[in-house]
């Protein structure tokens, strides 16, 4: 059970430059942990943690793109270098672009799995073995794996294309490391928000170069994201409902009540499925 308590935690944020993973970042440094502030764009790390240091926190930016295992390797030496080691690693960065899923490019499918799914599984090989070691000190270790709505049902805000498919992806990959780490003594926890007023509308601007470099939504289409952004639950108020499930041990922890109705929707739809099997069984010799 982890303590409301973060003190001595060494707590490791990817994303973390703004929205869900700053916000993830300052609660642990309130609750006294040392964390480690990761982004792509090193000097948004590295003003989040000036940001985060003001308040009395010990906080440090840290660039690395996690779709890089080079960058990823690079980082673990360097938090090992000023942290000594990691309790807590958040695999928050994610990225998302709009598009009906018949027109959405190659380029885009690939960069929202890698950074959203196989930039999880780039951390977790290199940093499993720190987490490891923490456990095996008697420190308690989490991997947190920021999922989403998507990762339940499809939101009432309608499905987005590779991102939804990704979502689902980190569940899944949430369950295979629960699964796989649990001998490790190192616990699991996949993080569903709704929607959070970030700015993931401008996703794009971080795009890499192997992916087809930034962008920008168009005017008008970047306007619109934003009336919907600023209509989410604020970061802070997410941070805080993780921090509460990781203190209850939750393996899902959704933020939003509106999860619900699509949710259970899906529930719903595979009970039926199961109901239809059921029946095309019945008295069937099998
Ligand atoms: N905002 C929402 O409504 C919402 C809802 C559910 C889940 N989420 C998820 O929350 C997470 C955080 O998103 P946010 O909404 O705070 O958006 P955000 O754009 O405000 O923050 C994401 C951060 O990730 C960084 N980033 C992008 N690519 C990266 C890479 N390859 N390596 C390292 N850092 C990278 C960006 O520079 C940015 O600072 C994402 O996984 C997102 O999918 C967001």
């Amino acid at each position: 059970m982890m303590s409301k308590d973060l003190n001595g935690r060494r707590v490791v944020v990817t994303g973390a430059g703004s929205g869900i993973g700053f916000a993830l970042a300052r609660h642990a440094a309130q609750a006294g942990a040392q964390v480690a502030i990761v982004d792509i764009l090193m000097d948004k790390a590295k003003a989040a943690a000036a940001e985060i240091g003001a308040l009395g926190a010990d906080a440090r930016g840290f660039g690395c793109d996690v779709t890089q295992p080079a960058e990823v390797d690079r980082l673990k030496d360097a938090i090992m270098l000023e942290l000594g080691g990691a309790d807590i690693f958040f695999n928050n960065a994610g990225v998302g672009v709009g598009g009906r899923v018949d027109e959405i490019s190659p380029e885009d499918w690939a960069w929202t799995f890698a950074v959203n799914v196989t930039g999880i599984a780039n951390c977790v090989r290199v940093f499993t073995p720190v987490l490891r070691a923490a456990a095996a000190e008697g420190r308690e270790a989490w991997f947190v794996n920021t999922g989403s709505e998507h990762s339940l049902g499809i939101p009432t805000i309608g499905a987005n294309n590779a991102y939804t498919a990704s979502k689902h992806a980190v569940l899944g990959l949430s369950d295979v490391m629960r699964s796989d780490l649990s001998a490790d003594g190192i616990k699991v926890a996949v993080l569903c928000p709704g929607l959070v007023s970030t700015r993931l509308y401008d996703a794009g601007t971080s795009r890499p170069e192997a992916f087809g470099g930034a962008f920008s939504l168009p005017s008008e289409h970047r306007a619109q994201f934003i009336e919907v952004m600023k209509t989410g639950q604020d970061p802070a108020l997410t941070a805080a409902i993780c921090f509460e499930g990781l203190e209850r041990g939750d393996f899902i922890i959704i933020a939003d009540p509106d999860v619900r109705s699509f949710a259970e929707a899906r529930i719903n739809e595979i009970q039926r499925a199961l109901d239809v099997i059921d029946e095309r069984f019945r008295g069937v010799e099998q």
